[in-house]
Order: C-alpha cells, then structure tokens, then sequence
C-alpha cells in the first residue's frame, strides 16, 4: 500500500493509470497539467476556501448563458493569453500575414459581396474603403482567393448580437480579381466590451483589468494551394492597441488615410469625411500533409 504524503500525491496522481499506452498525448498533457496544478497549489499555499471559489468559478463560468450561449470557458482562456499563447505556437513563419483568433462570432455563409461593395449600414459611421491584394510569399498575385470579413459597427455591436441590425450587417464573402485584387467599403469599426457580467468580468474588476478589446476586423482567406489564414487587423489609431484585454494585437495593423476635401467626396460619392486604407493579405502554401489531413482530436468522448 501507498501511503500518500504531501511529497508523494503527485506521482501518486500520475502513476494512476496506464502511463499512456493507450492515448500517449493525452497522458503527456495531462502529466505536465497535473504536476502544474500541484505546483501552483503548493506555491500559493491554497486553503479550502479559495478551492471551493474556484470551483464556483468554473462551475458558474460553464453555465450557457443568452450573451453567452457556449458558456464563458473560451473567454477564459482568452484572457488568460493561452488562446493566443496556442496561436502564437503554430505560427513562425514571418513571411506570411500573421495569423489571429476566430473568436465566437464568425458565421459561415455570410452575404456575397462584389468587389467595391458595401458591407453594411450605419449612417452614423465613418466610412472607410479597404482594399488591397492577396498574394503568394513571392509577391505573385492569388486570384479568386475567398475573402470572408465580418467586424462590429461603429458602436463595437455586431449584428447577431445587436436586434437594431440587419442579418448579415457587416459580414460578407468576396473573391478577388485576376490580379489578387479585392475592394469593399464598411465603416470604421468601434472596439468593444467583452461580456463582463459574468464570473471572468468579476475577476478582471477584481484585479484592475479593464474588459475592452482594440478596435479590428475579422478575416478569413482561402484559396485553392494555401493554408487557409484566420486573421484580425486592427486601426493604427486606437488607444487600446496596446492593452486589448485578449492579447491579440500583432503586427496587422492598418493605418487609416482620412479624406476631406471636396473633390475627394465627390470622386467617392461621399457627403461627409470618410478613411481609406491598403492592406495586403500573404498565404502561405500547403507543403506538408499535417496542413493537407485534418489533425485528430486528442480524444473521442463515447
Ligand atoms: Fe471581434
């Protein structure tokens, strides 16, 4: 028989089991998980009272809520840096437009835009026209890349979560030219509160932490030879580029030209100031059949 002491119950936890043969990477994460949650545990000296907070914490924090129907985990590891730290580990390549989280509010199918459209309304918007070119590590041209956008209005509210919206308010799809072109008109958009009624909100009030993230419009490009990129640039001008509570803010940042003169609005057909901007989109070609097969899950709960 085992006798447990403080100095043993580690090993004791891990040892509890096949040592892997069965789900090798499994075992391998659950080993470093177990040996960390032990250290911290030790390291704080956690009492009981604090364990059973974070159980509460946790418990409360995976209830579906109606702003969060999934649940606040992923936001969680959101603002803990570890979706992001995971981003950042799969992506080494500076070659290629740096790559960024999907967050919960994509949707697929979003309306078909033609090059130069408009993607949404909101009449108290600044507009600005983005255009720009997807293109290969070369600098050649990819033509008909699918280019799907989605981002908040001007207030930081999108559409699925705001009823004033139409379905659709600044989302869409796009291809780009022969050349690698693409062009669409939106307005500049707000950055946002992250849902902060719930037990992560509590927290961050707790620890001084504000809950906005930077102002930014989502992507995702594919095209037939490349890895599919999921990517989020953001404004130049924003004042929360350098504290957006997720942590994602990397080098896709655009700089926002304003035009004002009365030529300018008249060539674009405006009645008041509006922005433009360029960015280019890079892909990177699938070279290895882990890009090619889908990864397998760690596990399959039966
Ligand atoms: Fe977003």
């Amino acid at each position: 028989m085992q006798t447990i002491t403080i100095d043993t119950i580690t090993q004791a936890v891990i040892d509890h089991g096949d040592g892997g043969k069965t789900h090798p990477r499994l075992y391998e994460i659950y080993t470093s998980l177990v040996k960390h949650l032990h250290a911290f545990v030790r390291e704080v000296n956690l009492t009981e009272p604090e364990l059973q907070q974070g159980r509460d914490f946790l418990n409360r924090g995976s209830h579906h809520t109606q702003v969060i129907p999934d649940g606040e985990i992923q936001m969680l590891t959101d603002l803990l840096g570890i979706s992001m730290l995971v981003e950042l580990l799969k992506d080494s390549n500076g070659d290629v437009t740096e790559a960024n989280l999907e967050g919960p509010l994509y949707v697929p199918n979003s309306p078909q835009r033609k090059l130069g459209d408009r993607i949404g309304i909101d009449a108290e918007g600044e507009p600005l026209f983005l255009s720009g070119r997807v293109l290969d590590v070369d600098g050649h041209a990819i033509a008909n890349a699918l280019i799907e956008v989605w981002q908040p209005n001007s207030k930081g509210l999108y559409d699925i979560i705001d009823p004033s919206q139409p379905a659709g308010n600044f989302r869409g799809q796009l291809h780009t030219d022969e050349n690698g072109n693409y062009s669409f008109e939106t307005v500049v958009p707000s950055g946002y509160n992250i849902p902060n009624d719930g037990p992560c909100g509590e927290v961050l009030r707790l620890l001084g932490r504000h809950t906005w993230r930077a102002a930014h419009i989502h992507f995702k490009l594919s095209a037939t030879g490349y890895t599919p990129l999921t990517t989020q640039i953001f404004i130049d001008s924003d004042p929360l580029l350098d504290s957006d509570t997720t942590f994602t803010v990397r080098s896709t940042i655009i700089k926002l030209q304003k035009h004002k003169s009365l030529p300018e609005l008249e060539a674009q057909n405006q009645n008041k100031p509006f922005y433009s901007a360029q960015f280019d989109f890079v892909l990177k070609p699938i070279v290895t059949a882990r890009e090619v097969q889908p990864v397998n899950p760690l596990f399959e709960v039966t």
